[in-house]
C-alpha cells in the first residue's frame, strides 16, 4: 500500500479501452468503505460515462480535455436529501439544513472520493481531481440533476492511463507536520521549505512564459487570483444556500 501511495501521480491522458463493469463495482465498493461520519454516509457518487452527458460536464469543467477521454467521470457530492428522506419516512424530524451539516456531507464526499482514487490506482487505473466542480456547481446540479439538499464537492476522472508522467515534488515533510503545537514559520524557514521548488526546471520555465519574478505569484497573478476566488467564492455560497444548507439559526 505506500508504495501505491507514493507512487501516486495524476493522470490527464486516457487510453479508449473502457473500464469494466466488475473493476467500477468493486472501485466503487472500496469508495464507500471510507470513514464516513456517524456512519451516516451523507454522500452521493455520481457515475457519468454517457458520451453525451460527458460533453455537457467538459463543458463546465473548463473544457479539460481528459472529462471526454476518460471513460469515467465521478462527481462526489454533499448529499443530505437521502438521509433527510429516510428520517422523514421515520418519524425523526431532521435539521441537517445548515453549514455544518454541510461540512459534514463535504467531508464524506471527499473521504469518498480519495478512497475511490486509492481503488482505482491499485486496480492500474489513472484518475484525476477536478477542482472546476465547485467553480461551476450550479451548472452541474442541473445536468446531473442533483435535488435539493445535494451539493457537488469535487470530480475524479478515471481511467486507463495513456502515459505515466513523472512524480510531481512535493514540500519536504517538515514543511507540514508539527509536532505536539503549531510552531509558525520563520522568513528562514520559508526559504529553506520552498528552496527545492523554486529551483525546479518546471519553475524556470514558468517563470519566463509569464514573465514573472517569483513562483508565489505564477499563483497570486495567474492560477488563483483574488478576484477569481471571490467570484467563485459567492457563486459556491449561492449555491450552498440554495441547496439548503445555510439555514444557521443566525436570526433574521
Ligand atoms: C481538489 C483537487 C482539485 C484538482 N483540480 C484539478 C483540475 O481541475 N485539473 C487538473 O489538471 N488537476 C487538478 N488537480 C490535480 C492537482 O493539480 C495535482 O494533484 C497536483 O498538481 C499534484 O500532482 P500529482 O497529483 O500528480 O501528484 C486537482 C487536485 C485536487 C486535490
Amino acid at each position: 500500500m505506500p508504495d501505491l501511495i507514493n507512487n501516486h501521480r495524476s493522470i490527464r491522458r486516457y487510453s479508449s479501452k473502457p473500464v469494466s463493469d466488475t473493476l467500477l463495482q468493486e472501485i466503487l465498493i472500496a469508495s464507500t468503505r471510507a470513514s464516513t461520519t456517524g456512519n451516516m454516509q451523507v454522500y452521493s457518487i455520481i457515475v457519468t460515462t454517457d458520451p453525451l452527458l460527458k460533453e455537457r460536464l467538459w463543458e463546465v469543467h473548463f473544457k479539460q480535455d481528459m472529462v471526454k477521454q476518460a471513460p469515467l467521470v465521478l462527481t462526489f457530492c454533499a448529499d443530505f436529501n437521502r438521509f433527510n428522506i429516510w428520517c422523514r419516512l421515520r418519524k425523526a424530524n431532521p435539521g441537517y439544513d445548515n453549514f455544518l451539516s454541510y461540512m459534514t456531507a463535504a467531508t464524506d464526499a471527499l473521504l469518498a472520493a480519495q478512497n475511490c482514487a486509492l481503488a482505482a490506482e491499485e486496480n492500474g487505473l489513472g484518475i484525476c481531481y477536478l477542482g472546476t466542480t465547485i467553480y461551476n456547481a450550479e451548472k452541474i446540479i442541473e445536468i446531473l440533476d442533483l435535488p435539493h439538499g445535494v451539493v457537488p464537492v469535487t470530480t475524479l476522472v478515471a481511467g486507463h492511463p495513456a502515459d505515466l508522467p513523472g512524480l510531481t515534488d512535493r514540500l519536504p515533510v517538515e514543511a507540514v507536520v508539527h509536532f505536539e503545537k503549531y510552531r509558525d514559520y520563520t522568513a528562514q524557514d520559508i526559504d529553506r521549505l520552498y528552496a527545492e521548488k523554486e529551483s525546479l526546471d518546471l519553475t524556470k520555465k514558468l517563470l519566463e512564459e509569464n514573465s514573472l519574478e517569483t513562483l508565489a505569484q505564477i499563483f497570486t497573478e495567474k492560477r488563483y487570483t483574488k478576484k477569481d476566488n471571490q467570484f467563485f467564492s459567492q457563486k459556491y455560497l449561492e449555491v450552498i444556500e440554495r441547496q439548503g444548507f445555510m439555514n444557521n439559526g443566525t436570526g433574521g
